[in-house]
């Protein structure tokens, strides 16, 4: 019998999710439906209970509604805890909550040949898109990990919540990273967090979370001569732990992200 899934936000319209998912489905011999549902500001928590009440099995869930779902959850994942946002609901007898924007992250770097084990990492932003990956980069090993936002209170709120990470503004910031991850929603209104050049030009890397669209960061890191990446890996490597956690199946990646690169 086919098992509805769905992803919730606003706007959802242009999601790449119900592709890729039908993807992974089809890869695994999976049966499952995969929606669009697009909830009004505030909405977040009816809408979830019907998708529920019609026998719905799960979720993803994007912005504005990551806290929501994290409110809504009646048991979470220690990474969702950690995170404070969910982006993966489970219905059963506990409506579980997960978060796997972290563990996306981590995989499509691994992919890119990011070694993160012993590295300095940048991470602008403070929002959601940065909360949820910072504890899956401290896992990974990185041994530096600053959070650096354009509200400096807000990177520090974050990082006091984990051992070993620090916070700056843009402005303090030293060129010594090798890899720059860009979390901010500076992209999607076609503007640059404002990262020193130098601190951009030293590293080896620089990715942004958003995919789809060059970013104002990603065309400075080209111009600087590095390596940019969007986030189109990750969109793929976070739906396939999604995936995983509905399902107990991991399915296969790469072949989906080169299909999506048009490749
Ligand atoms: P999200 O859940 O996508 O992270 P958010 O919670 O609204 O959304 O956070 C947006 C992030 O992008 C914040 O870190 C924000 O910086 P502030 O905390 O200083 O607002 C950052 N951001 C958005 N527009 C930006 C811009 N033009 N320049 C620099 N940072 C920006």
């Amino acid at each position: 019998m086919t098992e509805r899934y769905g992803l919730v936000g606003q706007p959802v319209a242009h999601s790449k999710s119900p592709w890729i998912h039908q993807r992974f489905a089809r890869a695994t011999r999976q049966d499952i439906d995969y929606g669009l549902i697009e909830a009004p500001l505030g909405g977040f928590t009816r809408a979830a209970e019907e998708f529920r009440a019609a026998g719905g099995k799960g979720l993803n869930v994007t912005l504005p509604f990551k806290e929501d779902a994290y409110q809504f959850c009646t048991q979470l994942s220690p990474r969702a805890r950690d995170a404070r946002a969910v982006n993966t609901i489970r219905f059963g007898a506990e409506t579980f909550g997960d978060n796997t924007d972290g563990v996306g992250l981590v995989r499509d770097l691994a992919t890119l040949g990011a070694d993160l084990r012993g590295s300095r990492v940048l991470l602008l932003g403070a929002g959601g898109a940065a909360r949820g990956v910072v504890g899956a980069l401290v896992e990974a090993g990185v041994t530096r990990l600053t959070i650096a936002n354009r509200t400096e209170s807000r990177a520090r709120e974050v990082a006091t919540r984990f051992r070993g990470v620090s916070a700056s503004g843009y402005e303090a910031l030293q060129p010594e990273y090798e890899f720059v991850i860009n979390a901010t929603s500076a992209g999607l209104a076609g503007k640059s967090p404002g990262v020193p050049h130098d601190v951009l030009a030293r590293a080896k890397l620089a990715y942004d979370m958003v995919y789809g669209v060059e970013t104002p960061f990603l065309a400075a890191a080209r111009i600087a001569g590095i390596a940019a990446c969007d986030g189109l890996g990750m969109l793929v490597e976070q739906a396939a732990e999604s995936f995983f956690v509905w399902r107990g199946v991991r399915p296969e990646t790469a072949p989906v992200l080169r299909e999506l690169r048009g490749g």
